[in-house]
């Protein structure tokens, strides 16, 4: 196990490249399943969760071949069998997998999955959707069993509430239900338009993602495909919070604008200048910072996956921000530590009140999840001293060289064993 040791202090100055966003990519590999012909990959960033997403494709005959930043999936000689538990237990996003098996193989075994642990997190809205395509569907002994011998048939999905990984299972299964589909209260986040546009690579008919109805016209087999997975919102947005808390100058290559909307209005809320150059976006900070209130929703609000990470940025701005959030009910395991560096933050059930502080200080601190690990390592940039962040193996899941990029823009951050 490894720690980074960050001495704080340093403003943020240069250029960071933004990569492939790991929450579409993790779902793009999955749908290399419905086809038996190969699905290549380009923009993938190279982060543990995406090592996972493919090793557990290996297991179920799917071979891979990566070529620098793209990788090609073929599922030509893909058997449907169990996923281990060792594997599915790393990360949630291996239920992915649920809707391609059983839409190809017309029957899927798969764990109760793992991952962060932010909340209940359950998959009734998978199985939902799966049992109007004409699953059925059993729980035995910590496994999902789907079944469909016949295959699976078009059917209305109506969400009580949006899911995006629900959105994506159902719109995979839809590519292979015979007939059209419809999504109701479908997630809108850009990871489900790409991977409507992936699928759509692989000769599948969906209209209307990235809206709340999305129909599909199914039955088809699906053909090889190549697709270039969407910059990362998430990534991007760390790294303008990250020219923000150190009042540094970031330009970040790849990251768009458009998606982060929310987030944007946020920063420039709190006195955090963002616009758009010829090449990408650049962020910079020169002012004060002023403590604003967000609350986290359904994409186009302010994402549950930047929470944390503007947590840390409000720890050292004027006045108080309360943050609120809606998505998970147990998003928070950050503000302990943050409170170790120095940071006021009160919790009061689903909101945090932070009054902020002149400044943070230096403290070993223990990561709890992705994106906590990196709010701990935003503060630490901002903190007087030597902060050394722990079990930074969650960071390693969704960033790619996030220390290396920073220090290539003046952070001083050294990675050393645990
Ligand atoms: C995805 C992201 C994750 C992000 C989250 C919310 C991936 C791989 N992960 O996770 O980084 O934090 O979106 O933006 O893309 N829910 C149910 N029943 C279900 C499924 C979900 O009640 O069957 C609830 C969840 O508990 C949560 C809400 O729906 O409260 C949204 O979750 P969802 O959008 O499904 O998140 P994930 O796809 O798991």
């Amino acid at each position: 196990m490894e720690r980074l040791l960050i001495r704080g202090g340093h403003r943020l100055q240069g250029t960071v490249q933004i990569c492939g966003a790991k929450n579409a990519a993790l779902p793009q590999i999955a749908a290399s399943l419905l086809s038996a012909e190969p699905l290549t990959l380009t923009n993938m960033p190279d982060v543990v969760d995406v090592h996972t997403m493919v090793r557990l494709m290996t297991h179920y005959g799917v071979t891979s071949t990566r070529d620098s930043s793209s990788v090609t999936l073929k599922a030509d000689g893909a058997r449907n069998v169990e996923a281990p538990y060792d594997i599915v237990r790393r990360m949630r996003a291996t239920l992915l997998v649920l809707g391609p098996l059983v839409a190809r193989f017309g029957a899927a075994r798969v764990s109760l999955p793992g991952g962060c642990a932010i909340g209940a997190r359950p998959v009734d809205l998978h199985l939902k959707a799966l049992a109007v395509l004409g699953a059925t569907i059993d729980l035995d002994g910590g496994y999902i069993v789907a079944k469909a011998p016949n295959g699976l048939a078009g059917g209305r999905i109506v969400f009580g509430s949006p899911s995006i990984g629900a959105t994506q299972t159902a719109l995979m299964a839809a590519t292979l239900a015979k007939g059209e589909s419809e999504i109701m209260n479908a997630a809108r986040e850009p990871e489900v338009v790409d991977l409507a546009a992936c699928l759509a690579a692989m000769g599948a008919q969906i209209e209307g993602a990235g809206t709340h109805r999305i129909r599909v016209q199914g039955g088809q087999a699906l053909h090889a495909g190549r697709h270039e997975i969407v910059p990362d919102r998430i990534e991007a947005g760390t790294y303008a919070i990250a020219a923000a808390i150190t009042g540094g100058h970031l330009e970040l290559t790849g990251a768009r604008l458009e998606h982060l909307s929310a987030v944007g209005e946020a920063l420039e809320a709190a006195g955090v200048r963002l616009w758009p150059t010829d090449r990408w976006l650049m962020v910079a900070r020169d002012g004060a910072l002023r403590g604003i209130d967000i609350v986290t929703e359904p994409y186009p609000g302010f994402p549950t996956d930047l929470q944390a990470q503007f947590m840390a940025l409000m720890t050292i701005a004027d006045g108080a921000s309360m943050i609120r959030e809606t998505v998970f009910e147990n998003r928070f395991m950050h503000v302990p530590e943050l409170g170790r560096l120095g940071a006021n933050i009160t919790l009061q059930g689903t909101s945090a009140l932070v009054r902020g502080v002149k400044a943070l200080k230096g403290a070993p601190v223990m990561a709890t999840d992705l994106r906590a690990s990196v709010c701990l390592v935003l503060a630490g940039l901002a903190a007087g001293g030597e902060t050394a962040v722990s079990r930074i193996y969650h960071l390693d899941r969704g960033y790619e060289a996030l220390d290396r990029k920073l220090v290539r823009c003046g952070a001083d951050i050294r990675r050393v064993p645990e």
